[in-house]
């Protein structure tokens, strides 16, 4: 007997509702980042591994245990993609843009990461990023962040988030900081586990933001990088938080806030909720001023975050917000009762299209099975069509938001969806 074909552990087939609301998701954000100035930026989904391992840190879990990696039929070493900052300032500098201008670069698509599969994390996952390249000022970290914020807006999910936010300083203070950190993870060393202990000398930072019970108590105590500041990064960090606090954006410092890749410097953040469990971080990012450098480019600062598509998802199913509402975009459904009346209801569908609007008519279904797939395609009006209907040209019209119904001539109903429609009723 030939063994069954599954897809690979970890990686899911998406379509249906989950996929509606995945859609309406990038709509949603699509459409938000027009407003702050992104264009849309495609790369590849692999890439020489080189862009990812010499970036994101060999000590980083990503790099250390989590790329898929292969050699490729000319012998050369490829990763599909475990994030888009890499690779999009990899295609940066390979495409000479402009060093002194500002480039604010949107892209969404696939992911690649060898997690363990949990709720909220996949191998194959999906984000929408932004880039924001030749970033300069706390402005720009304010832009960004209010951009994140935004978007969740934009999705209704505000009020299930919330903004930590921390600063690793610049180069020459997260330096300074490192070996404080060294020192005081040494003096403990014996309390550590060997994974915590392995991280000292490599990158002690990771050790602050372990999972471990007993690492954490030993991080709990170490010293604060806010103490350890010099002051040019303090003052990037409260002026950015005094914008944040002016502009009503509501944040929680965290100091063991550190973020798994290596590049960032000053501003880190993450907009987490606790409603999905471990996994709770929907959009994460920070800014990364040496990374460009480190890759062969110009030494120009940047700053970006990048959206779980699938965790955001997740959020709105466990809240049951549908694609309809997210969306907010408006159908009709007309559903015809008997085969009789098919052929009204699809001169009707096809009128009603090519005045804009979008038609869905089910032939060969039962009457109440079609109506529960209007309600739940997002259909804000059904359209009855039954002999009596058709006879006098008298429609039956349900508004699908309030359960009203009004009986109306075909001439008439042109006119009341297109004005009901454009009126987000
Ligand atoms: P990250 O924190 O690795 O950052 O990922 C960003 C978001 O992607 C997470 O907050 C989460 O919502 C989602 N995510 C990550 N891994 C998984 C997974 N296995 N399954 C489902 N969702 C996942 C970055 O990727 C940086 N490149 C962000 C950035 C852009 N920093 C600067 N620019």
């Amino acid at each position: 007997m030939t063994k069954k074909l599954q897809s690979i552990r970890g990686m899911r087939d998406i379509f249906g509702e989950d996929l509606a609301i995945h859609d309406a998701i990038l709509f949603i954000v699509s459409k938000t980042v027009r407003y702050y100035g992104y264009e849309h930026f495609e790369t590849p989904i692999i890439e020489y591994s080189d862009v990812f391992h010499k970036t994101l840190g060999e000590t980083s879990d990503i790099v250390h245990k989590e790329t898929y990696t292969f050699e490729d039929r000319d012998g050369r070493y490829i990763t599909l993609r475990p994030e888009f900052t890499s690779a999009v300032v990899r295609a940066f500098i390979e495409n000479s843009f402009e060093t002194h201008l500002q480039y604010k670069l949107f892209s969404y698509g696939p992911l690649f990461r060898h997690e363990r599969p949990q709720r909220g994390r996949y191998r194959q996952f999906y984000q929408f990023n932004c880039e924001f390249i030749n970033a300069r000022t706390h402005f720009s970290d304010f832009e960004t962040i209010a951009l994140a914020y935004q978007i969740l807006k934009e999705l209704d999910l505000l009020e299930y988030i919330k903004l930590e936010i921390n600063t690793l300083g610049d180069e020459e203070s997260r330096l300074a900081y490192k070996q404080v950190l060294r020192e005081y993870f040494f003096d403990n060393i014996n309390l550590l586990t060997e994974d915590a202990a392995s991280k000292i000398d490599k990158n002690p930072l990771r050790i602050l933001d372990t999972k471990n019970e007993s690492d954490l108590a030993i991080a709990k105590n170490a010293p604060k990088i806010e103490d350890y500041l010099n002051t040019e990064s303090k003052d990037y960090y409260l002026n950015l938080l005094s914008l944040l606090k002016r502009n009503k954006i509501n944040f929680v410092q965290n100091p063991k806030l550190v973020r798994g890749l290596d590049y960032y410097t000053h501003t880190v953040f993450e907009f987490t909720t606790n409603a999905l469990g471990a996994q709770n971080a929907l959009i994460a990012g920070g800014r990364y001023d040496k990374l460009i450098k480190l890759m062969g480019g110009s030494d120009i600062p940047a700053i970006g975050f990048a959206g779980g598509i699938d965790r955001i998802a997740d959020l709105m199913k466990e809240l049951s917000i549908n694609n309809r509402s997210i969306i907010k975009e408006k159908n009709v459904a007309i559903i015809a009762i008997t085969e009789e009346d098919y052929e009204y209801a699809s001169n009707l569908g096809y009128k009603l299209r090519n005045y804009g609007i979008a038609v869905s008519i089910e032939y060969g279904v039962v009457f109440k099975k079609q109506l529960q797939r209007a309600d739940k395609g997002g259909a804000t009006f059904v359209i009855f069509i039954g002999e009596d209907e058709r006879k006098n040209a008298v429609l039956k019209v349900r508004n699908m938001l309030n359960g009203n119904e009004e009986m109306m001539r075909e001439d008439v109903l042109y006119e009341y969806l297109t004005q009901h429609l454009a009126l987000n009723i």
